[in-house]
């Protein structure tokens, strides 16, 4: 069992921040929490925590980092020691580098991505409370969805990202997707809640992001936010439909900066004892998506 409670947060990289901003509030509907001169904070309604989101001002889009907030101190130690064993290179980011946060232990993936495990960041509470709690709060905007999901990421050597989250972090593999021959891995999607995934890769180039999935209530909300799109004029890469791969229910679209995001819900959960599910790479648009049975092109193309 891990001591990883849950996907923390995102820092985005985007190019043009008050645009960003405009387009996370009024779009996706997540609240601002804290502004720097390069950096905006957002949270979603059912959060708690000070951010989820970070937006970083930049000259190239992507992810700056993905971070994991874990039980406590002693674990987050321990943590940091098992990662340097596997070779990771890691260093500690200060408490107040960033709005809100405390320490927070940094690392590299071979994949090339930047990750960060943490226990300590200001909670802000939500507007329903805690106390005999309405489940929505009014006013909200956008496609609201109810928090942070998962993101996929795209890199070359998935066995040995696979590996470190799975024996280092202990996460699950929920599902994997092969080659017809069963010998390399082209998709892995793993899991350290009882979620289908907090995170996934697919095989692509190394340090790419491929999109942030934020999660609505149902079918219908799905829907919804393909007309929030459509009323907001941002095209819809792929219009509602479902997932092979966690079951989930989807719509894709982009932010300004072409960061890939994903409206996600539904989906099974799974536990400890959850068998992975195996995909082969001759049914993988079935996976991705179920309904369509192909990629589309722009799918496996437009990474950040
Ligand atoms: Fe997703």
């Amino acid at each position: 069992m891990s001591e990883i409670l849950r996907l923390g947060r995102l820092e985005l990289r985007v190019l043009d921040l008050e645009e960003s901003v405009k387009y996370y509030t009024n779009v996706i509907g997540l609240e601002v929490t804290g502004r720097e001169e390069n950096r905006v904070y957002l949270k979603a309604w059912d959060e708690y925590d000070h951010h989820s989101i970070i937006l970083q001002k930049s000259d190239t889009a992507g992810m700056d980092h993905m971070a994991f907030k874990v039980k406590d101190i002693y674990e987050l130690e321990k943590l940091e020691y098992k990662i340097e064993q596997f070779g990771c290179k890691l260093s500690r980011i200060s408490k107040g580098t960033r709005l809100a946060e405390g320490e927070a232990v940094r690392f590299q993936l071979l994949t090339g991505h930047h990750m960060e495990l943490y226990t300590e960041i200001e909670q802000v509470g939500t507007k329903t409370g805690n106390l005999n709690p309405d489940p929505w709060p009014d006013g909200l905007k956008g496609i609201a969805p109810h928090r942070l999901d998962h993101a996929l990421l795209t890199g070359d050597d998935l066995k040995t990202a696979t590996r470190f989250f799975t024996e280092v972090l202990g996460f699950r593999q929920t599902e994997k997707i092969v080659t017809v021959d069963g010998e390399d891995l082209v998709g892995s999607f793993m899991s350290v809640t009882n979620k289908g995934h907090d995170l996934a890769f697919v095989k692509g180039p190394d340090a790419k992001f491929h999109h942030a999935g934020f999660y609505v209530d149902n079918w219908y909300e799905v829907l919804k936010a393909a007309d929030i799109l459509t009323k907001n004029n941002v095209q819809a890469e792929v219009t509602p439909t479902r997932h092979g791969i966690t079951r989930g229910l989807t719509v894709y679209f982009f932010d300004p900066s072409g960061n890939r995001n994903e409206a996600y819900t539904s989906g099974y959960m799974s536990y400890a004892d959850f068998p992975t599910i195996t995909w082969t790479e001759d049914k993988i648009g079935t996976g991705i998506f179920y309904h369509r049975r192909e990629l589309i092109e722009s799918f496996s193309r437009a990474l950040t």
